[in-house]
């Protein structure tokens, strides 16, 4: 069976976790899910970044140590992931011994072979971003990254020679064209910052202590990227008494990351793996950022909403497929109430809920809720439905393939429109008035056939409207696979539900906005 590794970047436990957050994990969580309806042996990756300046000063702010917050915050992501669904399959957090040894061991290692040397360093030290800037880096005097305010700041560091890596990163990129998703994103990467020249990377710091040490020089903390980005090796047992794991699912198939820490995976990650000798990862995907109406939705600013209430109001498939279909690929996209109760009403419960209600109240009515097979006649729209519909699962699958999310939906939405259109065409009351039998089970075949493989094309992400779907149509097990998509004649005695249940409940547009609204304002920070 062919591996897949997936990972999620490791999360600040620097405030509760927004649907920006929410977004990446569920992305990794699809993938894996499509991955493994694939045949692939997905492994996914997902944790917390738990040292560093901001942490520590986060955990002071709410009277508690390092620890007790980190411990707490863990809690609390486990929770959501749990609530979420998302199916990783380990949690690694960088205060671990299993992360800490390590990562004290490949600084030791660096520093031996002459990757890693000590300085000194003075610059503009953005604090939230951790990150020194020159002073020609800085947009207006401030941070280029998040636009606040930055120090200088001297310190005795150690540095990583970047340099002496670069040729061989830049002859890595143009062998691997599409090793940095999407191009936009690479050529960016290539053009601001390998072309002009990489610096070295300042490595480790003194101005705090919530960190790994340095194991020959203690007053220096490990530079938190350092220390956070090893956490996908780390986590496969690397350089521990059982690295199974390293040597089964290393190198990782698809690190998944926000467009704001490109730049840390696709430089520095890839130059330390060089140092360490190991193969680089085959792919990283840069994707966007959930908006708001005032700009990125973010912990620190505090514009955010939380997938707790959405969830719990609207149901997780609801919650999941708005913030997949809202993100295009690498681009942004925006949160508004507005935008979730259409997508709701019009997406969810008009186009797809009432395609499944009217089938199945369809064949309840014409034929009692039994159709035997695959008609001996099928007319020309039952044709051009078949063949929309097998073009549709090949554009699914391509655009899953190249992690266009939104687009595979996009594509599975336009196969329920289709679907929809059929039944305009072929005007089923008009067949049974007219007591054309046959043509009237073919089109109930055609509509069953559709529903269950838009039921298999959802369930990487909609899980639940997915199985009861196919369980309100009692599509046998053999014809749940996404292998079995490539069926289209195959189901006998199709007997559906005589109680069929509402897969979306249309929502009152106007109050429901306010209700979301209402939600928006929970501001609550902290745990
Ligand atoms: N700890 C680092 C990652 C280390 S990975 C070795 C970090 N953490 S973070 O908590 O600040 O962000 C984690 C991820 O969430 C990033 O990929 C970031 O882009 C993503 N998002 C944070 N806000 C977001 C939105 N509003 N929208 C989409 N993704 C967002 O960076």
């Amino acid at each position: 069976m062919p591996k897949f590794y997936l990972t999620t970047p490791i999360y600040y436990p620097s405030g509760k976790f927004h649907i920006g957050t929410a977004y990446t994990t569920a992305l990794a969580s699809t993938i894996k899910r499509y991955k493994k309806a694939r045949g692939f042996d997905v492994y996914m990756l997902t944790g917390m970044d738990e040292h560093g300046q901001k942490v520590q000063k986060v955990a002071e702010g709410r009277g508690k140590t390092p620890q007790e917050h980190v411990d707490e915050m863990a809690d609390e992501a486990k929770k959501l992931w749990s609530l979420m669904e998302i199916e990783y399959d380990d949690f690694i957090r960088t205060t671990e011994e299993r992360h800490t040894k390590v990562v004290e061991e490949i600084f030791d290692r660096l520093m031996e072979q002459g990757d890693i040397y000590k300085s000194e360093y003075e610059g503009w030290y953005c604090m939230p971003c951790e990150t020194y800037f020159t002073e020609t880096q800085l947009v207006d005097g401030k941070c280029p990254d998040c636009g606040r305010e930055v120090k200088k700041m001297k310190e005795e560091s150690y540095f990583f020679n970047m340099k002496k890596y670069a040729d061989r990163l830049i002859k890595f990129y143009n062998d691997n064209p599409d090793f940095i998703l999407p191009e936009s994103r690479k050529n960016e990467l290539f053009n601001n910052f390998l072309k002009p020249g990489l610096e070295d990377l300042c490595v480790s710091r003194t101005s705090f202590d919530w960190g790994v040490k340095v194991k020959k020089d203690q007053k220096h903390v490990v530079y938190v990227w350092l220390d956070a980005l090893t956490n996908y090796i780390t986590a496969l047992g690397y350089l521990s008494d059982d690295d199974s794991l390293m040597k089964k699912y290393w190198p990782a198939d698809l690190h998944i990351v926000g467009k704001d820490i490109i730049r840390f995976h696709g430089l520095y990650w890839p130059i330390f793996l060089m140092a360490l000798d190991l193969p680089l990862p085959k792919q990283i995907y840069a994707h966007g950022f959930i908006m708001m109406k005032d700009g990125k939705m973010s912990k620190s600013k505090g514009n955010v909403i939380y997938p707790e209430p959405l969830i719990e109001r609207y149901g997780l498939d609801a919650f999941k497929y708005f913030i997949l279909r809202e993100m295009s690929f690498g681009q942004d996209g925006t949160f508004t109430p507005e935008g979730f109760v259409e997508r709701f009403n019009f997406d969810l419960c008009n186009d797809l809920g009432n395609l499944l209600n009217r089938t199945i109240g369809m064949i309840n009515k014409y034929f009692g809720g039994e159709i035997s097979s695959y008609p001996a006649e099928v007319s020309e729209l039952d044709k051009e439905l078949e063949e929309f519909s097998n073009n549709s699962i090949k554009q699914v699958e391509e655009q899953f393939d190249t992690y266009h999310i939104s687009n595979a939906i996009t594509e599975t939405w336009n196969l329920v429109s289709r679907t929809n259109k059929y039944i305009d065409e072929t005007a089923p009351w008009v067949l049974f008035k007219e007591e054309k039998t046959e043509e009237l089970k073919s089109v109930m075949y055609h509509l069953v056939e559709n529903l269950r493989r838009i039921a298999i094309l959802i369930n990487p992400y909609m899980k639940h409207t997915s199985e009861k779907m196919l369980n309100q149509l009692n599509i046998p097990e053999e014809l749940r696979t996404w292998d079995s998509l490539a069926d289209y004649d195959k189901l006998v005695n199709i007997k559906v539900t005589d109680k069929p249940e509402v897969l979306f409940a249309r929502l009152e547009t106007e109050p429901e906005i306010e209700v979301i609204k209402e939600m928006m304002k929970w501001k609550k920070l902290l745990l």
